[in-house]
């Protein structure tokens, strides 16, 4: 055995290694489960006690020091392939790498968080509906031309939801006022398609339902909105309407201005733009949530998102929204 050990100790003697898979090999030859140093200690433990004396030293000895070598070349070729991989901090970041959020995504992020910090919550539904959420319960006739085949996409006995109103619908069934909530989604109509019109947009529905809610909480409301979103000093133009599932109801135009060709196409020369539709969601649609309308009242209005990205922008047709053309997108990568 001692012959062994001094063999390994000259085999040893001054140790270099090329690379890690060298040390690896030295470590498979000498210090592994099936390596010559456990080869000796496994002999070591059926020695006769004399010789054990005379052996065990070296043995020991060998062994520590081959493990220290071990250790010893292993720090440096980690350390190495460490320093390999560190890179210079100061290099410039190459941005066109980064993907973007979608116009109509950054928007609809916007108006939600004005909406979210006057406590509105933000809740979503089926963009594939039945007639009770899309239409009956909102109050719309039997007869009502927005059942048409003119407006609307059937899916068989569902349709494809025009508005986000039945968002409204569904989240009335679910909850007890007060309610207040955000809506926002994409709807679908069959319209001709053209720079101005498509057949599918986007929508933010808005709710309140509570004790003495009233008009004049509508108005505050979508004023202070127009404000955050669109400036301080926004001119706002409130036109009464009709909706079903209001009474009374309103529309909504903010100006716009006529200074560019986007904003004279978009506003059709007025430089008014018609934003929203609102107002104090009508009795039937309480009583066909199960809300007591002598108990409670609520606002909603709806909002397109589609023209409003148009207009802060400065796009001037509605399908370059959906073309998912890269020079456009680009653009809105780290807005
Ligand atoms: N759903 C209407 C539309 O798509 C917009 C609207 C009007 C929504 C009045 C409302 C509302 O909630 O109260 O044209």
């Amino acid at each position: 055995m001692l012959e062994e050990i001094e063999k390994i100790e000259k085999e040893t003697v001054s140790p270099d290694f090329a690379d890690a898979a060298a040390l690896e090999q030295f470590r498979l030859t000498y210090l592994s489960s099936k390596g010559r140093i456990q080869v000796l200690m496994d002999a070591f433990k059926n020695l006769p006690g004399v010789e054990k004396k005379a052996v065990g030293k070296p043995l020991n000895a060998l062994k520590s020091r081959l493990e220290e070598v071990f250790r010893v070349f292993k720090e440096k070729f980690s350390a190495d392939s460490g320093s390999a991989q560190t890179f210079d901090t100061t290099l410039p970041i190459n941005a066109s790498h980064f993907g973007s959020s979608h116009p109509l995504k950054i928007v609809e992020n916007a108006l939600c968080d004005i909406f979210y910090s006057l406590g509105f919550d933000i809740a979503d539904g089926p963009e594939i509906e039945d007639d009770r959420h899309n239409f009956g319960a909102l109050n719309f006739a039997e007869d009502h031309p927005a059942r048409d085949m003119q407006d609307t996409f059937f899916i068989g006995n569902h349709v494809l939801r025009t508005h986000t109103s039945s968002v409204q619908i569904r989240e009335m069934e679910k909850r007890t006022p007060p309610i207040r909530l955000v809506m926002p989604g994409r709807v679908y109509r069959n319209e001709a398609i053209s720079a101005r019109s498509n057949c599918f947009f986007h929508q933010i529905e808005g709710l309140y339902i509570d004790k003495d809610v009233s008009f004049a909480d509508l108005k505050q409301t979508l004023y202070y909105f127009v404000q955050q979103f669109f400036g301080e000093g926004t001119q706002v133009r409130f036109r009464s309407s009709y909706f079903p599932f209001t009474e009374p109801s309103a529309e909504m135009d903010i100006w716009a201005g006529t200074d560019t060709e986007e904003k004279r196409r978009l506003t059709k020369g007025t430089g008014w733009l018609e934003v929203l539709g609102c107002g104090m969601v009508h009795p039937n649609v309480l009583k066909a949530c199960n809300i007591d309308p002598e108990v409670y009242q609520g606002y909603a209005f709806g909002m397109g998102i589609d023209r409003i990205t148009m207009l802060k922008y400065g796009i001037s047709d509605i399908r370059d929204l959906f073309h998912n053309d890269i020079r456009l997108l680009s653009q809105f990568s780290g807005v």
